[in-house]
């Protein structure tokens, strides 16, 4: 749990919305959707895979795991500033502020995420079965954080 906690922690630093300080917020939104992009597009090349839409590779397919479980492993606490949320920056991010109001229960889907990507890392390059075998778990951990921690619109 401690090591959830360290690796998707929340900056408890909120100072006066400075110029400086809201360039700061932007800058960690968009390095957090960056973030989310590279996510999108190492899981979509596996989603593709597991539908048949792309043929299978096993080369590829542990490639973008491993590039998952490293995603996953990041510690990216400095894209989580208070101050980020949708209803700070609006217009600019789908982040709820209920991530920052109940933190830390965001840790409990970030955890499931990491769970995915490390059981993936370690079979998708086995075969397609395996890799569909083990794919469901993933889309799930992206659908149950966006359930209660993103936004529909910006
Ligand atoms: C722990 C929570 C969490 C998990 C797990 C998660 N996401 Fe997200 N995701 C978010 C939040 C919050 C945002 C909104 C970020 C923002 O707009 O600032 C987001 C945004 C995104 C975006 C949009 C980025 C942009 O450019 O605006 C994509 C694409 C995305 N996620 C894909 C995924 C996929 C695919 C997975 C699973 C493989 C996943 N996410 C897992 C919380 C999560």
């Amino acid at each position: 749990m401690r090591a959830y906690l360290t690796i998707f922690s929340i900056v408890a630093a909120a100072s006066a919305m400075t110029p400086a300080f809201a360039d700061n917020i932007d800058d960690a939104i968009k390095a957090r959707q960056g973030f989310y992009q590279l996510v999108k597009h190492n899981a979509g090349a596996l989603f593709g895979m597991a539908k048949g839409d792309v043929n299978y590779d096993a080369e590829k397919a542990s490639a973008h795991a491993n590039n998952l479980k490293a995603l996953a492993h990041m510690n990216n606490s400095s894209v989580w500033l208070p101050g980020s949320s949708k209803e700070d920056r609006k217009g600019k991010t789908r982040a709820l502020p209920v991530i920052w109001s109940t933190y830390p229960a965001i840790v409990e889907k970030d955890k499931a995420f990491k769970e995915a990507t490390a059981t993936l890392a370690a079979s998708a390059g086995d075969g397609l079965d395996q890799l569909r075998a083990n794919i469901g778990a993933l889309g799930a951990s992206c659908k149950g954080c966006h359930e209660t921690y993103r936004a529909k619109d910006f």
